[in-house]
């Protein structure tokens, strides 16, 4: 318990250049929604703040990848993101985007008065330029051979085989992971936040007064503080961001980091337009940031800096970051496919919502890296979710509406038991408020099951069923502290599985009730009319893992080249009398999805080929087009036709598929080899 009057919870702003997946949901999103529907529980007031990151170079290297503007893909992402937080429940007060007028104009003020208070260092420098593409490189978009360990494919800021720290005047032979070309050196000019000159106050501020914070975040601040801080630039260019607000800086933005953290206060000001400056300037409010590890830099070193040297703000009071969440015992990754995407998660396992959140804060990486299984989902569904809370609900409803036509018995004679049992609950709420209140959210979760399960044990250790015929005053009494339990259960689980506690409340016939209510042993009264039972969850089959299982490794495998085939010899491959030839017709085969029939001209003969491309070029797209063609293949008959011949072609992961052609025209019939 503290001093604060309000809380100002804010979650890291996703990027917005593809959909989110499982780690953003256990690191980041269901542990900050768990901090802020348990504070609102209490009745403290609290705003949570949300929203997209929509800058930064990689999704304009993505926009020019598919040939759109920067503002399409985060246009699309956006409302894919905003939409898997709002069916999992994630209950932000605000989820706006940082390409909004309202976020540019609160960005582009901070930095122009940080720059009129004469706080950036100006600093020309030699950066590499891209003549191909027209523009400045960011480091990672630089590639070459690393100096230390010869890896030809180490980008400009670091090489991923040895792991050293490069610039990208380092790498040999040097070119552009853009355009492939050779960069050359340019001078340019930017801003620079002289970290450096706000060492001493952040080694008091984090080391000394804030040394209740995670040992992970603690120990990443100590040692970039141990090993010095240095300027860093806060602009780039780049013609996708915020504009530097500065005369002669055209083509300059603010560097995504400078500007996304700003983000929380844009999107507190649109929501909060007339009250807003109570949450960020009053020390009365606690401004707390859920984020992954990769952000603590930005969250404990960079933006309080920002906010310190603007002047006027509120510091944050927490930053609870947590670790990474692999999958199937290797890391997340997007470009691999090796993710559990929340949108399609939403659309394969309808209604489960809350079974994700539960198994997600259950095993969330809070101390260290920590591994999501399929098997483990299947596992805490089974045996915790269907088969301790599930199953408790469950009986007890069932059997009062048995014995009892629904309504909550009355309370006889306690036994010692029953008050041993009615007394672990205000230990359990306890303890699970200790535990939310210092981010300890598995712990807290432990607390909440730990409920179900003294609930589920009672019943067992009591066996009701069997005392139906003779003690039915007694019935009465192990039902009514069993429908407590449960009314208690429905408080517990409120922050963490929202959508189950809303349909115990439906079967338990009540209106939410506050905080202040969990603990006690009278919550329903007697004679109260329950509703019908229903199950709160159900089994998950083998068949249905199995399934997710397979379509990770598929997926997985379709964004990854095939792998190398078995050595072969130079003969085997001088058997193949492979040619130019050009197409001279193409019609589609009658009755099939797949099959061209072409006419080609090989030089030595026009002849027909049947070939499997149809899905990947039109008639109209192929006729014209020189190609090279496996000519002796044995003749096959394909649909009535008879092929003569193979057209080579590259297949590309995802099943797409181009033609094989000299890059010049040449003769039909020269041969390749
Ligand atoms: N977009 C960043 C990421 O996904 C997080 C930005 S958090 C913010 O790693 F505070 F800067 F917005
Ligand atoms: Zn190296």
């Amino acid at each position: 318990m503290n001093n604060y009057k309000r809380y100002l919870v804010t979650s890291a702003l996703p990027y917005a250049n593809g959909p989110v997946h499982i780690g953003h949901l256990a690191g980041v999103y269901v542990p900050a929604d768990v901090y802020v529907r348990y504070l609102r529980l209490r009745g403290r007031e609290v705003k949570f703040i949300g929203g997209s990151d929509e800058h930064g170079v990689p999704i304009t290297i993505k926009a020019r990848k598919e040939g759109i503007t920067p503002q399409d893909i985060v246009d699309k992402y956006h409302l894919i993101i905003k939409d898997s937080f709002e069916r999992f429940g994630i209950s932000f007060d605000i989820y706006s985007r940082t390409s909004s007028k309202m976020h540019h104009k609160t960005a582009s003020d901070f930095f122009r008065k940080l720059y009129d208070d004469g706080i950036f260092i100006e600093k020309t420098t030699a950066q590499y330029y891209d003549e191909e593409a027209g523009q400045f490189l960011a480091d990672r978009y630089i590639v070459g051979t690393c100096p230390k360990c010869g890896n030809e494919n180490a980008y400009g800021d670091q090489c991923e085989k040895c792991g050293s720290t490069l610039s990208p005047t380092e790498l040999i032979n040097p070119h552009s992971a853009i355009s492939g070309s050779k960069p050359v050196l340019h001078d340019t000019t930017h801003w620079y936040l002289p970290l450096d000159r706000y060492e001493p106050w952040l080694r008091r501020w984090i080391l000394e007064e804030h040394r209740e914070w995670k040992a992970n975040v603690y120990g990443q601040c100590k040692s970039w503080l141990d090993s010095g801080l240095q300027p860093r630039a806060v602009s780039r260019d780049l013609d996708w961001g915020v504009p530097v607000p500065v005369e002669g800086a055209e083509g300059k933005v603010l560097y995504v980091w400078f500007d996304a953290p700003i983000g929380y206060l844009s999107n507190t000001i649109e929501l909060l337009p007339n009250d807003w400056e109570r949450w960020w300037k009053d020390e009365e409010t606690k401004m707390v940031h859920f984020i992954g590890k990769d952000n603590i830099v930005f969250h404990c070193i960079m933006f309080p800096v920002m906010l310190k040297a603007h002047g006027g703000f509120i510091l944050p009071d927490n930053v609870p970051a947590n670790e990474f969440l692999n999958l199937e015992n290797d890391k997340i990754s997007t470009s691999r496919n090796w993710a559990v995407w929340l949108h399609e998660y939403l659309d394969e396992f309808p209604g489960k919502e809350d079974v994700l959140r539960y198994v997600l804060c259950a095993s969330a990486p809070e101390t260290k890296d920590n591994d999501f299984t399929w098997n483990d989902f299947q596992t805490r569904n089974n045996s915790e979710l269907v088969a301790i809370f599930g199953n408790f609900v469950n009986r007890a409803v069932v059997l009062t509406h048995k014995y009892f036509e629904g309504r909550v018995p009355p309370l006889n004679a306690l036994t010692p038991y029953d008050e041993a049992t009615l007394n672990e609950m205000p230990l359990i709420k306890q303890s699970l408020e200790n535990n939310i209140e210092t981010y300890h959210f598995r712990e807290a979760l432990k607390d909440a099951m730990n409920l179900a399960r003294l609930g589920n044990k009672y019943l067992a250790d009591t066996e009701p069923w069997r005392l139906a015929a003779t003690d039915r005053s007694r019935v009465a009494t192990i039902l009514n502290v069993a429908l407590q339990i449960c009314a208690n259960c429905a408080i517990a689980f409120e922050p963490f599985l929202p959508f189950t506690t809303q349909k115990l409340r439906y079967i338990l016939a009540k209106s939410a009730d506050s905080w202040d209510a969990f603990g006690r042993p009278d919550i329903l009264a007697e004679a109260h009319k329950l509703n019908e039972a229903q199950l709160l969850f159900d089994k998950i089959e083998d068949r249905e893992i199995e399934k997710q299982k397979a379509k990770l490794k598929a997926a997985s495998k379709l964004s990854a080249p095939a792998p190398q085939k078995d050595a072969c010899t130079c003969d085997d491959f001088m058997k193949m009398d492979i040619r130019t030839a050009t197409v001279l017709e193409a019609e589609r085969v009658p009755k099939t999805d797949k099959l061209l029939r072409l006419k080609v001209d090989t030089g030595i003969d026009v002849r027909t080929i049947v070939s499997g491309i149809a899905e990947h070029y039109s008639p109209e797209d192929i006729v014209g087009k020189q190609i090279c063609l496996l000519a002796n293949l044995e003749p096959r008959r394909i649909k009535g036709i008879e092929s003569q011949g193979m057209i080579l072609m590259a297949q590309q992961p995802d099943g797409t598929m181009r033609t094989i052609r000299p890059d010049s025209p040449v003769e039909n019939g020269a041969t390749v080899s």
